[in-house]
């Protein structure tokens, strides 16, 4: 079993697409070990999101995830950085395959619903962004 992070984005958030997100997650087989709503600052999405700094979509990215509340959690199952790039499809809804969340809850590319880790690493990188070593360490079992 591996872990990788995922965020519920301020465009599902807002128009009521958590709880259908959250369980289709579950339905594909992940299993929830970390989970709260907060509401990024201006840094903290800029942070998150440095790796696309200087590129044109930069600062609509960060004032989109600062739009409102974000759902981030941790999500368990066999190879899960894989698995749930899977399941959350392509970035742009219109490409993403049939079934997938963006497919079925995004907006466009830039409010496309949910972001999930593209590394076994960044994984640990962004699960720590937003859970201590206490949470993430008391979760098992
Ligand atoms: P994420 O990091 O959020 O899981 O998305 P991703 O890997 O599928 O896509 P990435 O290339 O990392 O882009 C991060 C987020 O930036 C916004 N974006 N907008 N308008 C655009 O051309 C554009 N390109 C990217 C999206 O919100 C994307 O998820
Ligand atoms: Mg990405």
């Amino acid at each position: 079993m591996s872990r990788t992070l995922a965020i519920i984005k301020p465009d599902a958030v807002a128009s009521g697409k958590a709880g259908k997100i959250l369980a289709h997650l579950e339905d594909a087989g992940f299993t929830v070990r970390a989970l709260r709503m907060t509401r990024l600052t201006r840094a903290q999405a800029g942070a998150f999101y440095a790796v696309h700094q200087g590129r044109p979509f930069y600062d609509e990215l960060v004032e989109f995830m600062t739009s409102g509340p974000v759902i981030p959690m941790i999500l368990e199952a066999e190879d899960a950085v894989t698995r749930l790039r899977e399941v959350i499809g392509a970035t742009d809804p219109a490409e993403a395959a049939e079934g997938t969340v963006r497919r079925l809850y995004a907006e466009s590319k830039g409010r496309n619903a949910i972001h999930a880790s593209d590394s076994d690493e960044n994984a640990a990188v962004e699960m720590a962004f937003f859970f201590s070593r206490h949470e993430q360490l008391g979760l098992e079992g």
